[in-house]
């Protein structure tokens, strides 16, 4: 199949970062069985494809700017252009040898995605997108899913970290998806989330507190495929907020409206709770 020549050097990159990602993955897999965590290994095995994908896109547009999420941002001289990358999405699962991660690469032209990659290196699967252009997966059209009632859907999610996030407002979350839909899932790769959206997989997907990079390169996916995407509140602040509902247009809509009840519900719920002394 033909791609532009800017795609194929998004393509090259994930490529390459893909491989040295698995050869790393090989090693997690063996140090699963060892006390130590491989914690500081996979932190390396992240730096590590960061640089090979900053390596090949700056070497074919030396002048466009750089967000990554290991190396922060690096302007360019190219003022209109950004690419946008998350070198390895889904560390936990990578971290436990779960073959559930990806490498995401996005294009950002006069502050909107332009193109888009999500690469699984451990099942080899090219999620990619350009604007106007459909989206792909190994080279096939993507669509996603037709399925129109909720009660036959299996929809995606992300679960606040530890720590982080609102708990309770997670859990009215998760308890009304539960009522609504025929199956949750939280696979713990938000890009790769949004690819699976993309390709009919998941019907639809939520999530709260993520990142550019996170989102940019699945939410074109997923526009390309035919679907609808905006934050929590309904609008197109994806990036800027870091919240993200997505889905067919009768997904995206019904989600939305189960989330603003569920956030209701758990507003309510903190009013009526004693206060802490
Ligand atoms: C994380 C994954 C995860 C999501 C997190 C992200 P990382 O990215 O996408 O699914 O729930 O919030 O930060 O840290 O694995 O690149
Ligand atoms: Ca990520
Ligand atoms: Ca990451």
């Amino acid at each position: 199949m033909l791609h532009s020549a800017v795609l194929n050097v998004m393509i090259k990159a994930a490529h390459r970062a893909g491989r040295s990602l698995k050869r790393d993955l090989g090693e997690v897999e063996h140090l699963q069985v060892s006390v130590k965590s491989p914690r500081n290994f996979v932190c390396a095995a992240d730096h590590r494809a960061e640089a090979i994908v900053r390596a090949e896109l700056v070497k074919a547009r030396p002048d466009y700017g750089f967000l990554g999420e290991e190396g922060g941002a690096h302007p360019g001289a190219d003022k209109s252009h950004r690419w946008i990358v998350d070198p390895l999405d889904g560390t936990t699962n990578f971290l436990h040898a779960i073959p559930h991660f990806a490498v995401a690469i996005a294009l950002e032209r006069n502050g909107s995605v332009v193109a888009g990659l999500v690469y699984n290196p451990a099942n080899d699967e090219m999620f990619v997108a350009e604007r106007g252009k459909g989206a792909f997966l190994n080279d096939k059209r993507i669509r996603v899913a037709a399925r129109q009632r909720l009660a036959d859907a299996i929809v995606g999610c992300g679960l606040p970290h530890h720590g982080r996030g609102d708990l309770a407002l997670a859990r009215n979350e998760i308890a009304a998806a539960q009522r609504a839909f025929a199956g949750l899932r939280r696979y713990g790769a938000a890009a790769l989330d949004l690819a699976w959206v993309a390709a009919g997989r998941l019907d639809a997907y939520w999530e709260r507190d993520l990142s550019p990079w996170d989102l940019a390169a699945g939410s074109l996916l997923v526009r390309e495929a035919g679907g609808f995407i905006s934050d929590i509140d309904g609008g197109d602040a994806v990036l800027e907020k870091g919240n993200v509902v997505a889905g067919n247009e009768t997904m995206h809509r019904d989600l939305l409206r189960l989330l603003r009840e569920a956030g209701k519900a758990a507003a309510k719920e903190a009013a009526a709770a004693p206060s802490s002394p």
